[in-house]
């Protein structure tokens, strides 16, 4: 519940950043990594984890060897984050804005990235510019899978044009609506 209040706050605060006023609903967590061969995942990047609702359902598959980045440009959401998991050696929480990936895998020694899962909004221009090059970067380096979520299908298709994603799956049952899209 307190992490539900924090989430809808940041929505009234920054509207287009949080995209929406409730966090995504375990079954939107559950089907956007359905089907993910966990067993051959090592390193693992999640873009604006909000409250960790897709987080958990990441930690609950991943090996635990494996290491993860939360990266969030929110601070509520990264002292939240931090406060959470900052016992765990193998799980890092980076304020930070997304399109800094490669930046963000030098500082922690990533070698490689197996997976992104991003459930960020529409980023502005420059910024989405930088990130998609960064994502179609890692998809030719290391064949990385990357799974997305938006609630504006049409807007996205558009925008995202140049990226090869396909339809995974809608989940209408979430609130808003949700198109999961994804490549690899
Ligand atoms: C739609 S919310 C998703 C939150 C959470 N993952 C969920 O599914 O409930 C979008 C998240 O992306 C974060 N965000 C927005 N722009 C960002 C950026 N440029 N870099 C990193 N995080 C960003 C927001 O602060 C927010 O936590």
């Amino acid at each position: 519940m307190k992490d539900n209040i924090l989430f809808a706050k940041n929505f009234f605060k920054n509207p287009s950043r949080n995209a929406s006023l409730v966090p995504s609903s375990n079954t939107l967590s559950k089907k956007l990594i359905n089907g993910i061969d966990f067993d051959n995942i090592n390193y693992i990047m999640e873009l604006g984890p909000g409250t960790g609702v897709i987080t958990q359902e990441i930690i609950k598959n991943m090996k635990t060897d494996s290491k993860l980045i939360l990266v969030e440009l929110e601070n509520s959401y990264v002292d939240m984050l931090f406060n959470r998991y900052s016992s765990y050696s193998n799980i890092f929480v980076e304020k930070n804005t997304a399109e800094n990936m490669f930046d963000i895998l030098s500082k922690y020694e990533f070698p490689k990235l197996d997976i992104i899962i991003s459930s960020l909004p529409i980023l502005p221009e420059k910024n989405r510019t930088k990130l998609v090059n960064n994502i179609l970067k890692a998809d030719s380096q290391w064949g990385s899978v990357y799974r997305t979520i938006t609630y504006m299908p049409f807007i996205f298709k558009k925008v995202y044009k140049n990226m090869g994603l396909e339809l995974k799956e809608r989940v209408i049952s979430n609130f808003p609506p949700v198109w999961i899209r994804g490549k690899n």
